[in-house]
């Protein structure tokens, strides 16, 4: 595999790690707040990043090529409200979008045809990522954040489930 995008594919690892660890807290701050459905649906969110991660780190070692494992960083939660908790996941989400570009960019670079192949699935599952925090967020937004709404929203997160990384669906996120 061509030593740049194997790197990148190793930050990529990181990265979405470190997605799993900011959703996890931003779950802990859902408990905090008493919303315990909504945290739920950042536990599940949190479990799906650990499967992005797993793609990625298989996809290197199915290629006949090892990784180095870096740091993951702290994140800080600064959230004041459950409609920033979910302004601040779209605006990461969009973050790992324009990650998973850079990589498919430096894929066709590259010409490397099995990583741009992997990689398609990844640019699906962004759309589907960053769908599913704005849905949320225009419920929230709409109604200004009402506890009434919120207090029905936290049931209906409430029932999200882990699925199987290959059948993800944006009914199942946010079912
Ligand atoms: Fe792994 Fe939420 O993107």
């Amino acid at each position: 595999m061509d030593s740049k995008l194997r790197y990148e594919i190793e930050e990529q690892i990181n990265k979405e790690l470190y997605s799993a660890y900011l959703y996890l807290a931003m779950s802990n701050y859902a408990e905090s707040e008493g919303f315990k459905g909504i945290s739920n649906w950042f536990i599940v969110q949190a479990q799906e990043e650990i499967d992005h991660a797993m793609k990625f780190y298989k996809y290197i070692h199915e290629m006949g090529d090892t990784l180095q494992l870096n740091a993951i960083d702290k994140p800080e939660p600064k959230w004041n409200s459950i409609t920033d908790v979910f302004e601040n996941g779209l605006t990461h989400e969009k973050y790992v979008t324009s990650r998973i570009h850079k990589l498919m960019d430096i894929a066709h670079e590259v010409k490397d045809y099995a990583a741009i192949s992997m990689l398609q699935w990844f640019v699906n599952e962004q759309i589907e990522e960053e769908s599913s925090f704005r849905d949320i967020l225009d419920g929230l937004k709409l109604t200004g954040g009402d506890i009434n709404y919120l207090m029905m929203l936290d049931k209906e997160l409430g029932q999200r489930v882990k699925t199987a990384p290959e059948s993800e669906t944006t009914k199942a996120k946010t079912a």
